[in-house]
């Protein structure tokens, strides 16, 4: 029988930030791969595009669904379909954009896989994942399971998930438009992205406060261009944090704490891995 792929990586070279120290990868390919990889403890990774990881890696295990998991090549414009969790939302926003269907318009231009961008409800004020989740499959405690999208409590930033789940396939709906319409609102996002910076990052740290951009917050504070080691707070947007080349979690999370002590009451969106408590950014 087929055995999970695993390594040893660096998960500086996984993430999009690119920080971070090692981790055993269990790379998986079915069901039974699935059950053998969550015998120990684990932690699964999408695209790595929200995390910030210790220098000092994780000993969890980190799971990773192969590229069984990925089905580009099936979406042909159907309006309602499964997709693996592994499938990359970069090219399914240009598919279905082609198709001429509407609903994934806002997340253009966000580096995930589906799995990950319904775990976060990825999304910008032009739309999220949860107006078009139907339905997610999830391996949990040893087992296939679906649950309805009215089950997963989405709201901004965040969805509810049974403890240790899995998102191995994800059911969307999406809804007949034009290219022509559909192109319209992909530019008016992307003229809403000008302002991001284009180097690696793991978009923004914090999420907004009720009403308000924590980009422009921390921009407001002077904070714009403050540089710890190799870790800078973009010149572009506040709310990002760029790796000019090299740099350490510790650099980052340092940052991280300046920002939070100069903008009080910031909640951050990014998900930390490998940290005791209170120690990356303690508030
Ligand atoms: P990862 O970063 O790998 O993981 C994120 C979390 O999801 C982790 O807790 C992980 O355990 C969990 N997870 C991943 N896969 C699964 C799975 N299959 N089952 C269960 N849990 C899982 N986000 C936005 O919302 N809007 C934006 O506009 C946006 N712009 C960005 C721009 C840039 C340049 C970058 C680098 C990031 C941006 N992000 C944005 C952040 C990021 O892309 C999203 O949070 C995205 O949803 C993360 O998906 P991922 O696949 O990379 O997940
Ligand atoms: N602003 C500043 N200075 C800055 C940054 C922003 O003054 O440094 C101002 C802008 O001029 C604008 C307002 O703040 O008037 C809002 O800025 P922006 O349109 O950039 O939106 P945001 O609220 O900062 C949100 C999401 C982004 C998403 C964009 C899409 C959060 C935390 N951020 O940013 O999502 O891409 O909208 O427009 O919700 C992410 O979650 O990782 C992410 C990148």
């Amino acid at each position: 029988m087929a055995a999970p792929r695993r390594r040893q990586v660096e998960l500086r070279t996984m993430t999009t930030l690119g920080v971070g120290g090692p981790a055993e990868l269990w790379e998986v390919a079915s069901e039974a791969e699935l059950r053998e990889a969550t015998q120990a403890p684990y932690r699964v990774i999408g695209a790595g595009s929200n995390l910030l990881v210790a220098d000092r890696g994780i000993g969890e295990r980190v799971i990773k669904l192969g590229p069984e998991y990925q089905d580009l090549a099936l979406f042909t414009g159907q309006i309602d379909l499964w997709l693996g969790a592994a499938t990359p939302l970069p090219g399914l926003v240009r598919r279905s954009a082609e198709a001429g269907l509407s609903g994934l318009e806002g997340l253009l231009g966000v580096p995930a896989v589906l799995g990950g961008a319904v775990a976060m409800n990825a999304g910008t004020r032009f739309g999220c994942m949860a107006d078009v989740v139907q339905e997610v499959e999830l391996f949990v405690a040893g087992e296939l399971h679906r649950l309805p999208a009215s089950a997963l409590a989405m709201r901004y930033r965040h969805t509810e998930l049974p403890q240790g789940a899995i998102i191995t396939r994800v059911r969307l709906r999406l809804t007949p438009s034009t290219t022509e319409r559909v192109k319209a609102l992909l530019d008016q996002v992307d003229a809403a992205r000008q302002g991001q910076p284009k180097v690696k990052s793991a978009g923004c740290a914090f999420k907004n406060p009720p009403s308000d951009s924590a980009g422009r917050l921390i921009d407001q504070a002077g904070l714009k261009g403050l540089t710890v080691g190799r870790a800078m707070v973009s010149l572009e947007h506040g709310n990002f944090i760029v790796n000019l080349g090299g740099a350490t979690a510790r650099d980052v999370c340092t940052l991280l704490s300046i920002i939070r002590r100069r903008v009080p009451g910031l909640e951050l969106e990014w998900q930390l891995w490998g940290f005791e408590e209170g120690e990356c950014a303690a508030a």
